[in-house]
C-alpha cells in the first residue's frame, strides 16, 4: 500500500504525517494523535459520532481519506475549548443536560458549531434538519435541541447582532 506525507492543520497545531492512502481521517486522529475526543460509532457514516469540523464545514471523518486532508484546518470537539474552558456551544450542552453517556457529543457539538456558522438563528426545524445524521441513543433529543438554542442565544457578538438600538429615557 502507498503512503503519502501530508499537513494536517489540527486544532492550531501543525502535524507532519506519513499516512497509507487507505487511511481514514478517524484512524489518524484517534490511533496516531491520540485525539480520541473524535468517536468511532458506525464506521460506515451513519451517526455522525465522528464529526470533524474541516474549515467550518462538519464532515464525517470515517468517510475521508486522510491522504486528501493535506494542508486542510481541523477542529475536533477539543479544539473548541480554549485552555479547558468550554465555548458557549459546550456549555450549552452542559446547561440543558444535553449529555448522557457523552459518546455523540463531540459530535454533536461540531455539527452544532457547522450550522451555527451558516445560520446563526435557526428554527427548530432547521435545528433537527441540521442534527439528522447525528445519532444519539440517550436523550432522545429534546434536550440537545435546547442545547443548540441557546448555543445561538449565547452566541458570542450576538447581543449587540441583534439587539435594536435601545434610547435611554430620563
Ligand atoms: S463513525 Fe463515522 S458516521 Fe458513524
Ligand atoms: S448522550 Fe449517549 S449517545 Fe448521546
Amino acid at each position: 500500500m502507498k503512503n503519502r506525507d501530508i499537513t494536517l492543520h489540527i486544532n492550531g497545531e501543525e502535524y507532519r504525517l506519513n499516512v497509507a492512502v487507505n487511511r481514514t481521517l478517524l484512524d489518524v486522529l484517534r490511533d496516531e494523535l491520540g485525539m480520541t475526543e473524535t468517536k468511532y460509532g458506525c464506521g460506515t457514516g451513519e451517526c455522525g459520532a465522528c464529526t470533524v469540523l474541516i474549515e467550518d464545514k462538519a464532515i464525517n471523518s470515517c468517510l475521508t481519506l486522510a491522504a486528501t486532508m493535506d494542508g486542510k484546518r481541523i477542529t475536533t470537539a477539543a479544539g473548541r475549548a480554549d485552555f479547558g474552558r468550554l465555548d458557549h456551544i459546550q456549555q450549552a450542552f452542559v446547561d440543558e443536560a444535553a449529555i448522557q453517556c457523552g459518546y455523540c457529543t463531540p459530535g454533536m457539538v461540531l455539527k452544532t458549531a457547522s450550522l451555527l456558522a451558516k445560520n446563526p438563528d435557526p428554527s427548530e426545524a432547521e435545528i433537527r434538519h441540521a442534527l439528522e445524521g447525528n445519532i444519539c441513543r440517550c436523550t432522545g433529543y429534546e434536550k440537545i435541541v435546547k442545547a443548540v438554542k441557546k448555543a445561538a442565544q449565547t452566541m458570542p457578538g450576538r447581543a449587540a447582532a441583534v439587539e435594536p438600538c435601545k434610547e435611554v429615557v430620563q
